[in-house]
């Protein structure tokens, strides 16, 4: 074994969240500002010891919870590896991601700590591989995961994703510029899709048609970011939106960084995620972006990124906070 790190991104769904669950399309890209990253380093001992930092803990493999997706990671490319005996070695991990917040960290800190992993053994795992992989552990986290936020995250480029069937990448020849806001409030995506999953239970008929209306969003999206359509974006989000709160997963704080995004001139918003607290999206011009941004704050917004969505990637130009 030698040592190793690697980074993953954090992600954003463009539209369709929720509804990708239920097998309707989903737009996400990766956010490459925010990153999850992990660091092996053999030995010293015979211990597979994790640490994270961040919240000062540092603990054994052998002694890791039930369910801790991090220890879940480990073992599965361990696995991979035909190795049933853990290597001594320390296990480093850290994000700027914020967690439970709708931007995928628990996906990016399973990615990053696969691949570290796998390059420390010097085994080869494929983007697919890494996102297969990082599903399972999405599973402990979420219960019962789409598979959307490990394939964006693995694959780190704009996704068109439907449930069961491989990532298709998406064309962006019409490029667009949001403001993703942060409510402060967690998101526990295990809860929102609970809460769904209770909805749909109590009423199928309803819940199928929203989600056929947010599939039907989601493919005129796809084809006006691919440029084959000429229609404006923004009206899709916030109707995303709209249909977003018809399942429930709103919540005031959402209401008020989406309404404040329109009243200062955003063409379009909407929740990110899994909802009831987490990120929204605005979208904007670099005209429109300053009110936007000072809107989102005024409005309570702990954070806004300002993230391009493009042919090339995405990418961050700032971050700000309230004083
Ligand atoms: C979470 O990022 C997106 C949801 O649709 C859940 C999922 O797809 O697994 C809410």
């Amino acid at each position: 074994m030698k040592p190793a790190r690697a980074a993953a991104p954090g992600k954003a769904i463009l539209l369709g969240e929720h509804a990708v669950v239920y097998g309707r399309p989903a737009l996400a890209v990766p956010v490459t500002q925010v990153q999850a990253s992990a660091a092996l380093t053999p030995g010293p001992g015979a211990e597979f010891w994790i640490e994270l930092p961040a919240i000062g803990r540092r603990y054994r493999l052998s002694r890791a919870r039930p369910g801790d997706p991090l220890a879940a990671a480990v073992r599965l490319v361990l696995d991979r590896a035909g190795l049933t005996v853990p290597p001594g070695a320390v296990l480093r991990v850290e994000s700027t991601i914020p967690i439970a917040a709708g931007l995928g960290s628990g996906a990016a800190v399973c990615t990053a700590v696969a691949r570290a992993l796998a390059g420390a053994l010097e085994l080869p795992l494929g983007n697919e591989d890494v996102s297969a992989l990082v599903f399972e552990t999405e599973k402990l986290l979420h219960g019962t995961p789409s598979g959307i936020d490990n394939t964006v995250v693995a694959h780190a480029r704009p996704v068109y994703f439907v449930k069961g069937r491989p990532p298709e990448p998406f064309e962006v020849r019409r490029p667009v510029r949001l403001l993703i806001g942060d409510t402060g409030r967690p998101s526990p995506t295990r809860a929102a899709v609970a809460d769904v999953r209770a909805g749909y239970a109590r009423d199928r008929d309803h819940y199928n048609r929203l989600f056929d209306e947010i599939g039907a969003l989601v493919e005129r999206a796809r084809a006006l970011l691919a440029g084959t359509s000429s229609q404006p974006l923004g009206p899709l989000l916030t109707a995303n939106h709209a249909l977003l709160r018809e399942l429930q997963v709103s919540s005031p704080e959402l209401e008020a960084l989406v309404a404040a995004a329109g009243s200062a001139g955003a063409e379009g918003a909407k929740l990110s995620g899994g909802g009831h607290g987490g990120n929204m999206l605005a979208l904007v011009t670099l005209q429109s972006e300053p009110a936007v941004r000072a809107a989102l704050l005024a409005a309570g917004a702990a954070r806004v990124f300002a993230t391009q969505v493009d042919a090339t990637q995405v990418g961050a130009t700032r971050v700000d906070a309230p004083e």
